[in-house]
């Protein structure tokens, strides 16, 4: 399409025009840092308005927080805006049109190469198709797919509509997406033909099949043809995406939408096997997001080529992969494939292809990556790079040291941030070149975040270990669980009380005031009334060179109230024996103290992990307690649990 013309209310640019003030390549002067938490702390409200203002409003905001409804917290209530036009039209209507949204690039090599007016032009378009369909402002849309530029399209396409877009991750199983979308009662699903996973193509539409046809709300499903697998269409309910686009008009005019607009559902694994559906809304969610991305990794858009390997199925993916960096105009690498395929240097490969600036990843890809040797990445130029990010669990000082020397060459700092998919965007993390790196440590709560450290009794401790609270609202919290407030208020907020968002992890506070998150609290293991953090002995053992993975979980003891056991993958050159086993319990005992020493261990081939990478202890714990397994559709490599239950059972004659 050639008609470019944005939507007028692109006219009511901030003066700041589309991108705040970008920091210095090398991050931010210490000085100015200190300003900037000075100044949210001296006003909190008017620093996050400040932040909100550098999106464009359709209608300004006028309140700041309205919380009378405490802890269901709204914010910039009066105040109208859209998340699509924010991402798009403004930086089009800024002359930034031909600058690149995302590098796309393929599995097998294969790339595509998306402006911010190319892009503009899609989502208007299967913003029309949707209408066509039917769908309209509040009205929830399944997105079901893998890591194609549709999906970002998808859900921009809602958002321009008012639509309220719920991705569930590719690699689920049928039952878990029917499940989700069924809750969200969702009316229409954007989903693919096939998926590509390490060369092979599995069909994805036609194995839902059955579960879609349970979902009595769901009226459509748009197909996007990406491998030409086998893909039975219901006439009269299904269409495919290309048709759809052709046909649409090329004029979506974006919708202007009150600030607490719902803009997206993301379940996500609570304590219960429930998954929980947490809302996330307009203006709150997007000053969160740009505010963060922009400050955190001290972004640079006329420069910067951002990398951020999640998959857009999870929080990470939704903030750091599609809001985020489209608010803030930078272009992104689009990963379709897996950190191994078609080789374990792919990544690398990227950073230098692309001339990749900030990579941001998860400690257990890092510890893969360690796993498979730094002659990989040493294959690579990635001089290119000047700032790494880590999310998800806590990183291990063995391999934030291996991330900073061997990726990041000595020379980039890494920052470690702490968040929920609850909070939306990040809420504990150094600013690069303002705050001194601790390796482990996510160290401090961003301006405008309120954090404490409670003992069980609420009250707070200066330093020490405890439980982790937000102490007031902030812009991207969740507001509700979808469907079930009593839940919203019972998961976060009964034990402490409405001004106390619980954050379900145990950290412990240094003198610095910097703040190690150390795990789950259902993941904290009391062995003879001492506390010890699955997330401290795993650290501990994976700094033994003869250890590639751990996870440890903690079993019931009669003498010690608690025990540990520790899930190993011995290194490539090692193998689990007994030599190995006397080694690591020394190596414990030296580096922790002769508590936190196993109690068994467990040699393995592999974790059960979900497929964003996380370790899911409750089935090593299940094990070991000689539990029934509970949930496991939320695994990653479903074939990982025989082997488990094969390794931990002893063998019968
Ligand atoms: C953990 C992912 C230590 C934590 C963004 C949290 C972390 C849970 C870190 C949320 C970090 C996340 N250091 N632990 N930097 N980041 N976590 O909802 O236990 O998938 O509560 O959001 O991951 O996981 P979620």
């Amino acid at each position: 399409m050639t008609d470019r013309t944005p939507h007028p209310q692109t006219d009511l640019l901030t003066s700041a025009g589309p991108v705040a003030a970008p920091a210095a390549p090398a991050g931010r002067p210490r000085a100015d840092a200190e300003a900037l938490y000075a100044q949210a702390a001296a006003d909190r409200l008017g620093f996050w308005a400040e932040q909100a203002r550098l999106l464009s409003w359709e209608k300004p905001f006028t309140t700041v927080l309205d919380d009378t409804e405490a802890p269901f917290h709204r914010w910039f209530t009066d105040g109208t805006l859209n998340a699509s036009a924010n991402c798009l039209d403004r930086h089009v209507a800024a002359g930034l049109g031909d600058r690149v949204a995302y590098h796309w690039h393929g599995e097998e090599g294969e790339t595509r190469t998306i402006t911010y007016a190319g892009l503009l032009d899609e989502v208007q378009r299967f913003a029309n198709a949707l209408r066509g369909l039917g769908v309209t402002a509040g009205d929830v849309v399944g997105i079901h797919l893998p890591m194609i530029p549709e999906a970002v399209v998808a859900m921009l396409a809602c958002a321009r509509i008012g639509a309220v877009h719920n991705v569930v991750f590719g690699g689920f199983a049928p039952q878990a997406v029917g499940e989700r979308l069924a809750a969200c009662r969702a009316r229409v699903l954007v989903t693919v033909d096939g998926a590509r996973r390490k060369g092979r193509v599995t069909a994805v539409k036609q194995t839902l099949e059955e579960t879609l046809r349970t979902l009595p709300d769901l009226e459509h499903v748009v197909v996007v043809g990406a491998t030409g697998a086998s893909c039975p269409m219901w006439p009269g309910r299904d269409s495919w995406y290309a048709e759809q686009c052709a046909a649409a008009d090329p004029v979506c005019p974006a919708v202007p939408l009150p600030a607490e607009h719902p803009l997206f559902i993301l379940y996500s694994s609570g304590s219960t096997a429930a998954p929980k559906g947490i809302v996330h809304t307009t203006g709150g969610y997007l000053t969160g997001v740009s505010y963060t991305h922009r400050i955190v990794f001290a972004l640079d858009p006329e420069r910067d080529v951002w990398f951020c390997t999640a998959d857009i199925g999870w929080i990470t993916g939704h903030s750091y992969l599609v809001y985020g960096p489209l608010l803030n105009g930078v272009t992104s690498v689009l990963f379709e494939g897996a950190p191994d395929h078609p080789h374990k240097a792919i990544w690398w490969e990227l950073v230098e292809r692309y001339g990749v600036t900030q990579l941001y990843t998860a400690p257990t890809a890092i510890r893969a990556a360690m796993n498979w040797g730094e002659e990989l990445p040493g294959r690579h130029d990635l001089s290119s790079l000047r700032l790494l990010g880590s999310v998800g669990e806590p990183i291990n000082p063995t391999a934030w040291q291996w991330y900073h020397r061997v990726i990041g060459g000595g020379r980039c700092p890494i920052v470690d941030t702490w968040w929920q998919t609850e909070t939306g965007s990040i809420m504990i993390a150094p600013l690069p070149g303002a705050t001194d790196a601790k390796p482990g440590s996510a160290t401090r709560p961003l301006p405008g975040v309120s954090a404490e450290l409670l003992d069980a009794d609420g009250t707070p401790i200066a330093t020490g270990t405890g439980l982790l609270a937000l102490t007031e609202p902030w812009p991207s919290m969740l507001r509700t669980l979808y469907g079930d407030d009593q839940r919203y208020l019972d998961t976060y907020f009964s034990r402490f009380g409405k001004d106390t968002y619980l954050v379900g992890d145990a950290a412990r506070l240094d003198e610095d005031g910097h703040y190690w998150i150390l795990g789950r609290t259902d993941d904290v293991i009391n062995v003879s009334g001492h506390r010890l953090s699955t997330a401290e002995v795993e650290s501990a053992v994976a700094a033994h060179p003869g250890v590639a993975e751990v996870a440890v979980v903690a079993v019931p003891d009669e003498l010690t109230g608690q025990a540990v056991v520790a899930f190993v993958t011995p290194a490539a050159a090692r193998t689990g024996d007994a030599a190995l086993e006397a080694e690591l319990r020394e190596h414990i005992s030296v580096r922790i103290g002769k508590l936190a020493r196993p109690k068994k261990i467990v040699w393995v081939e592999g974790l059960p992990k979900t497929r964003s990478g996380k370790i899911i202890r409750r089935l090593l714990r299940d094990l070991v307690t000689g539990q029934e397994t509970g949930d496991v559709t939320t695994l990653g490599e479903p074939d990982v649990m025989a082997a488990l239950t094969a390794a931990v059972t002893p063998p019968t004659h």
